[in-house]
């Protein structure tokens, strides 16, 4: 049960950072419970790191923040460290350098949803420039079989260049493009099969001259099909980032696209809440469309990792139109600066989840 005071102590505990890192331990979901009577806080937590002296640290600046509101009379913080995976164990798990399409790619990010038209292409394309304006090296691979849309959004409209038998990506905003779109021809109604699905994303991956990358961003089609078994089967990703909207149906579906991730023990690096809130064009106020919040309250219940809301905004969809991310069109606007916080915290829960799982790959 929770009264006002435990939700005072969770907002309290929103403040307490996980060393080295700038996110809180209640987004990482370290947070297990809270409990308050009389005056007597009960915290459990619990996370998995290497980092012995993590736990400690994180243990004397729960005390400090709640000793420090007021009717706070005694705390009494549980910690349970669990061990992450062994090396050995996860090795196991780790695809063969062999077998890996595109091994001079540090992280692979895929961008998944549980249905369509919830702006996972505008998250993925954005989330790309914005992860390469933050100074990283960034592909962006559009395997959306059903609707490739990075031509449109990125402006490109030639067909990329092959030399011998590789395919050479776009580079445009600072990202390293390649999408089915370039391939496909526009009007051809798409029947896909299994084994056409998986030849066409291999051939992305592996004869493309992506070059070393930071970062390859993968927009997914939705939701759980061939394309996305042949992903996991073929490339170590780092994770996976789930775009849901704030309305519960799309709720339940970003749901779906976690536990299919989970299933192929693929990590969820977390959720993107789009079309949160409405910015009004006219006089730039922020409104609140459907319930405040409810992204977070979803990866909280999900159990994963909130990244960041991304606002309605008709300039979004007229930039993507326009082959010109807003990202690009307004780096300094509040649209940009909403992808930046994303990129940040998926920059900061890949290293996290890698640091917790030294190499845990995929199946
Ligand atoms: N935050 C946003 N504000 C306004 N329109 C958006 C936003 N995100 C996406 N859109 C628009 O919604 C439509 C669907 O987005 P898209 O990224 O293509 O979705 P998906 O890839 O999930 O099918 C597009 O027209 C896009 O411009
Ligand atoms: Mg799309």
């Amino acid at each position: 049960m929770s009264n006002d005071f435990e939700s005072t102590v969770w907002d309290a505990l929103k403040g307490v950072k996980f060393p080295g890192m700038s996110r809180d331990i209640v987004s990482f979901g370290f947070v297990h419970q809270v409990q308050a009577v009389a005056g007597t806080v009960a915290v459990d937590l619990q996370m998995a790191t290497h980092n012995p002296a993590a736990g400690e640290k994180v243990r004397e600046e729960v005390e400090r923040t709640l000793r420090a509101l007021p009717g706070v009379e005694a705390v009494k913080v549980n910690i349970q460290v669990v061990k992450p995976p062994g090396r050995e164990e996860a090795a196991q798990k780790a695809i063969s350098q062999d077998a890996n399409l595109i091994p001079e790619v540090r992280h692979v990010v895929a961008v998944a949803s549980g249905k369509g038209g919830v702006g996972k292409s505008t998250v993925a394309a954005n989330l790309a420039v914005a992860l390469a304006q933050l100074g990283h090296r960034v592909g962006l691979l559009d395997a959306d079989i059903y609707g490739p849309s990075v031509p449109m959004m990125f402006g490109i409209t030639e067909k990329p260049r092959v030399v011998g038998n590789r395919i050479h990506p776009f580079v445009k905003y600072g990202v390293t493009v390649m999408s089915l779109g370039f391939i496909l021809e526009t009007d051809t109604p798409v029947i896909w099969r299994g084994p056409m699905v998986m030849r066409a994303i291999e051939q992305m991956l592996g004869d493309v001259e992506w070059g070393a990358l930071d970062y390859l961003v993968l927009d997914l089609p939705p939701g759980t099909g061939d394309a996305q078994l042949t992903v996991t089967q073929r490339i170590p990703l780092a994770g996976a980032v789930i775009v849901t909207t704030p309305q519960k149906v799309a709720l339940i579906d970003a749901r779906k696209g976690l536990a299919m991730f989970r299933k192929v023990n693929v990590p969820v690096i977390g959720i993107v809440e789009n079309m949160s809130t409405f910015v009004c064009p006219h006089c730039g106020e922020t409104t609140d469309i459907f319930k405040k919040d409810g992204g977070r309250r979803t990866a909280d219940l999900l159990e994963t990792a909130f990244l960041g809301s991304i606002p309605l905004d008709p300039k979004i969809v007229l930039g993507g139109d326009a082959g010109v991310p807003i990202t690009v069109a307004e780096p300094t606007g509040p649209h940009a600066e909403a992808f930046r916080h994303v990129a940040e915290a998926v920059v900061e829960e890949v290293a996290r989840q890698d640091e917790m799982k030294p190499r845990l790959s995929i199946v």
